[in-house]
């Protein structure tokens, strides 16, 4: 039942969609306009840089406010597993981040928000590996997606690692269920950017440009 209110909390903070709702103030439907995805890099694409780093941190932060919000109700009573209930809070954010029910299911892609359980949720070294790591792939090959898809992997390994090393200092079975949630997160993250994998591959994947607008 606590996994279950946990992942609805998240998916209640994943409805705040930060692209969409400041396009709609700057009279932009972000969902209409460039790759049609409600997300930062969409949001600097078709609405500049001001636009791309408030989507970022809007939607990084709802996340981020999600797993407060499960420690404060479940934080001591669960103590013990709170980073598996942490993790299904962030699940719910980017399950509603990218399926806002207000929205015919239509939201983003999930990756600031998957930023935002990096950052609540693993240590700083692995905050780090991630930012550089997407940080590198992008600077390089200006393709935002491309480092995204890196970064739900590279999460993913972490997980495991420090899981195994006892990191989290959760135990399995509660371990392994965790491991399934940034599963999951990879895979839907891989889900959301099929359009981008199949331009990735065909060479035709849009590259970022800052300072447009
Ligand atoms: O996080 C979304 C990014 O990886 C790709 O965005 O708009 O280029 O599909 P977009």
């Amino acid at each position: 039942m606590e996994r279950f209110i946990c992942l609805l909390i998240g998916y209640a903070f994943g409805l705040v969609q930060t692209g969409y709702i400041y396009g709609k103030m700057k009279g932009v439907d972000i969902r209409k306009e460039g790759s049609g995805n409600a997300g930062s890099t969409n949001a600097l694409r078709t609405m500049g840089i001001k636009a791309g780093l408030i989507t970022l941190l809007g939607d990084c932060f709802k996340c981020v406010f999600a797993v407060v919000m499960v420690y404060l109700i479940y934080g001591k009573t669960y103590a013990d597993i709170f980073p598996l209930l942490a993790m299904y809070a962030g699940m719910g954010a980017v399950l509603g981040h990218n399926y806002p029910f207000y929205l015919n299911f239509k939201g983003g892609k999930g990756i600031a928000a998957t930023a935002g359980l990096i950052l609540s949720t693993t240590n700083v070294w692995m905050v780090l590996i991630c930012l550089f790591a997407f940080l590198g792939i992008v600077a390089v090959t200006r393709y935002v997606s491309l480092g995204s898809l890196a970064v739900v992997i590279i999460y993913l390994i972490e997980v495991v690692v420090y899981g195994q090393m006892g990191g989290f200092g959760v135990k399995p079975p509660y371990l392994y269920e965790m491991y399934g949630i940034a599963a999951f997160l990879m895979l839907s993250a891989f889900y959301k950017h099929k359009a981008n994998i199949v331009r990735l591959m065909n060479g035709t994947e849009n590259k970022i440009s800052i300072g447009k607008k």
